[in-house]
């Protein structure tokens, strides 16, 4: 479908979208309009997306790492490579904003001796291009294929699990009649390792870093900078290969030169590396291989770009790396740890783009989620952004399926930044180590509940329940204590209607400016207080607290009274209550009337009244939804609630204001689930899958990579209706996941065992998953006989009859077989 046809929903007898808005106009797109198809293709079978061409409409990612050492690497080869943390461990310079876009990166040359000639297998950056080329995101791995005048280039770039290191594995391969003299040239720019003081001090700190020249072949650059936070915890970095070298250069300014780039590097045009090294400056690291290859000849040259604490370890790390076979056996371990990884949850389904989601795609991407927070990425540089409190908690929610220790660790870091009053660090810095951002919000500290559910229903095992952790402002308590804590903060924080106070915001980043006067509360946090209240019952009784029971119940119950009524506007559920007493989120007002967090919490917590829960979804498929996804308020703010002081300052149909933000649809999915609408749930779900919503709007609308979700889409209301923005690091990836798999598919775990309640299309006739649940495979057919979207008739397991939806753990058994009619 051509997104020139867009329609998007009118609200009813209310302010209309302007024509202009919703088709896709000229400006802005004079570039290529080649289709999706000619940039970029799946290859489900290898777990890889292939690209096509190096000219994306802007870089295309993916993020290679050992949990350790990490490089965010784009499908033409730029990125930039850290140890443990982008804020004060960056290795490389990567210049964020600048054009061309997409520089530095771990950058080969290929030069032919004779004539001078030079190119990069990964297309960029040099200004030849290979003749033939393609590359590819795996999972963990990137890897260039590529061919110019008779030499082909393989790359595989990857981070294997032995040691903290880039690996660029290259094979070039002579497929001509005649002998080849090459040049070849391995090239990385070393920045100072904190990007903001190198943006503040760079003048007088860059006489505090050295490149030096081992012995043993090797590049070692240190970044020796005063008044780092962490000195002693300060890698050295090391270049260095397990072929001879024939050159090598540390300074910049030799290998490159000034008034040049990337594109064409001096050392290269001249004759070859210098043979600098660097005792302040602008680093960098260059190696040089001269080699003659026969026709039909092969040879793999690799390249190590790591971190080791002192040079001894430099030694041991390069020696091990040069060993026969290092390669080979660290990228057979990358594979076989993302195949057990993966391997907890295979789906065939009848559409074979939320297949790759479900079954590859998104859990890849919330697993770089939990790893990064949302910290760095092709749209955050990286700088400032730690670990947020309320976004990683949600992103554990699609780790616990795959592995719970890695979850509960998670959990544990989170908790440790807990106050004995409840409330917690807003964004916290374990490997910086610097002073946490304490913003209170009504939000943070309730989420954690949910994950700490979850744990329990996946393992079964409430032990962890009574693991004592430390509060962040002395004295220790339970899990169960820490997030009993949670629940009394905010009881005590209730405003005069009895919501929640706001406090500085609650999900939704932008309201703070309603209630910076403390009087503001948040309808949204009662709701998401109720959904928390539902799991608190469970993880009392399992933590052995019965008594706490009542206490839960009755503030469940307050709460859904006032949702119910207070809440209520007529048509939705409002959205919060300013500090001056008026609502926010009602018909009352020109501007944000309706918002979807209200809508779709009102039922996922269960609170809604029925007809006022499907009333508001109903709200929301007329007033919200466009063919990309649904909007997060209608219609975007101007002028509200005051012209000198509105709301946000976000351009209408951007960001908060209007634009589609992809994190709150996937609620949306999950609450039309629990209503039963299958085919809306997945209309829902499927119009924001990324390829879909690249190929409705146009790839060079669209822009961002059409295989990881990205945090928001341009709104209607805007002049680049489509345009995604901030792709990779966004809590939709954990929820998505979990709305595709526990409320589309609908298997669930839950406390006494996994739950088999799927919400489909009507016209779906069944799917398959097989889900590792509590040590035994849960072999899944699930047939639409009736052609209906919920409602579970019958369930055998291993051809007997199991009552009721809820199969138990099967202790012992390595798998079973389950047959469900819906
Ligand atoms: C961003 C933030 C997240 C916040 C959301 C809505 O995604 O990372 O913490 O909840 O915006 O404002």
């Amino acid at each position: 479908m051509k997104a020139e046809h867009f329609k998007h929903a009118e609200p009813s007898g209310q302010q209309e979208h302007k024509e202009a808005a919703g088709g896709l106009p000229s400006s802005g797109l004079r570039t290529n309009r080649a289709e999706p198809k000619d940039y970029y293709t799946f290859s489900d079978e290898e777990k890889e997306v292939e690209f096509k061409r190096h000219d994306m409409p802007t870089p295309w990612m993916n993020y290679l790492s050992n949990g350790t050492f990490h490089t965010m690497l784009s499908h033409a080869g730029g990125g930039v490579a850290f140890y443990k943390s982008p804020q004060i461990w960056r290795i490389t310079r990567y210049r964020f904003f600048h054009l061309p876009m997409d520089r530095s990166g771990p950058y080969i040359y290929v030069q032919d001796a004779k004539t001078g000639g030079y190119w990069c297998p990964t297309s960029e950056p040099a200004l030849d291009k290979p003749e033939e080329w393609k590359s590819a995101h795996g999972m963990g791995y990137t890897r260039f294929e590529a061919k110019r005048a008779d030499i082909a280039a393989r790359t595989v770039y990857f981070v294997g699990p032995y040691e903290n290191s880039l690996i660029w594995n290259l094979t070039l391969s002579n497929q001509g009649s005649a002998a080849k003299e090459l040049k070849v040239y391995a090239y990385a720019e070393f920045g100072m390792m904190e990007f903001m003081r190198e943006l503040q001090w760079q003048c007088y700190n860059k006489h505090q870093v050295s490149v030096q020249y081992h012995p043993a072949e090797t590049l070692v650059y240190r970044y020796g900078v005063e008044n780092q936070p962490k000195p002693e915890e300060t890698p050295l970095v090391y270049l260095a290969s397990d072929t001879p070298l024939s050159g090598y250069d540390g300074d910049r300014e030799e290998f490159i030169g000034c008034y040049r780039s990337e594109s064409n590097p001096a050392a290269i045009e001249n004759g070859g590396c210098t043979g600098s090294t660097l005792m302040g400056g602008d680093p960098c690291g260059a190696l040089q291989f001269n080699l003659t290859l026969q026709p039909g000849e092969s040879r793999t040259i690799n390249v190590f770009l790591g971190t080791a604490a002192d040079e001894q370890e430099v030694e041991r790390a390069v020696a091990h790396s040069r060993e026969a076979g290092f390669v080979e056996s660290s990228f057979l371990a990358l594979k076989e740890n993302w195949a057990s990884y993966l391997g907890a949850w295979e789906s065939r389904l009848p559409d074979k783009d939320a297949e790759r989601m479900i079954n590859i795609w998104n859990p890849y991407q919330a697993h770089r989620n939990f790893l990064f927070s949302r910290n760095i990425s092709f749209y955050a540089t990286g700088t400032f952004r730690g670990v947020g409190y309320r976004d990683t908690s949600q992103d554990i929610l699609a780790v616990v399926p795959f592995d719970t220790e890695l979850a509960f660790d998670k959990l544990r870091l989170l908790l440790g930044q807990q106050y004995k009053d409840g409330h917690v660090n807003h964004y916290f810095f374990p490997n910086e180590g610097w002073e946490p951002v304490t913003s209170i919000h009504s939000d943070d500290h309730l989420w954690t509940a949910l994950a700490a559910w979850d744990l329990l229903a996946e393992t079964g095992d409430a032990a962890f329940l009574e693991a004592k952790l430390p509060y962040y402002d002395g004295s220790e308590g339970t899990v169960y204590e820490h997030l009993k804590a949670a629940i009394d903060f905010t009881a005590s924080k209730l405003g005069p209607n009895g919501f929640p106070l706001m406090l500085r915001s609650d999900w939704n980043d932008q309201l703070f400016r309603v209630c910076r006067e403390g009087r503001g509360e948040s309808i949204w946090t009662a709701m998401q207080l109720g959904t928390v209240l539902l799991r608190m019952i469970d993880l009392a009784a399992a933590a052995g607290h019965p008594e706490h029971t009542a206490q839960y119940e009755a503030m469940y119950e307050a709460q859904r009274k006032r949702v119910n009524s207070i809440g209520w506007d007529g048509q939705w559920f409002r959205r919060a209550i300013m500090d001056d007493g008026r609502f926010l989120g009602s018909d009352e007002h020109d501007e944000a009337k309706i918002w979807l967090n209200a809508q779709t919490w009102a039922t996922l917590s269960g609170m809604a009244d029925e007809d006022k829960g499907l009333r508001a979804m109903d709200s929301v498929r007329d007033m919200l939804d466009t063919e990309l996804g649904i909007k997060k308020i209608h219609p975007s703010i101007t002028s509200f609630p005051d012209p000198a002081d509105p709301l946000t300052n976000y351009n209408k149909g951007t960001g908060e204001n209007g634009a589609v933000f992809c994190h709150a649809n996937t609620w949306a999915i999950i609450a039309e689930c629990m209503l039963g609408r299958g085919d809306l749930a997945y209309k829902y779900y499927r119009q924001l899958l990324p390829n879909v919503a690249m190929d409705k709007a146009g790839l060079w609308r669209y822009k961002a990579e059409p295989y990881v979700y990205a945090s928001n889409l341009f709104g209607p209301e805007s002049d680049k209706f489509g345009l995604a923005n901030v792709s990779w690091l966004t809590g939709t990836a954990a929820w998505m996941y979990v709305a595709a798999t526990q409320y589309i598919l609908g298997v669930k775990p839950v406390m006494n065992g996994l739950s088999i309640d799927p919400c489909i299309p009507a016209d779906w006739e069944g799917f398959t998953v097989k889900r590792r649940f509590r040590g035994c495979v849960y072999d899944i057919t699930v047939t639409n006989v009736s052609k209906v979207c919920k409602g579970v008739k019958q369930i055998t397991v291993d051809g007997e009859r199991v009552e009721g939806n809820v199969l138990p753990p099967y202790p012992g058994r390595s798998s079973v077989k389950v047959e469900v009619i819906l």
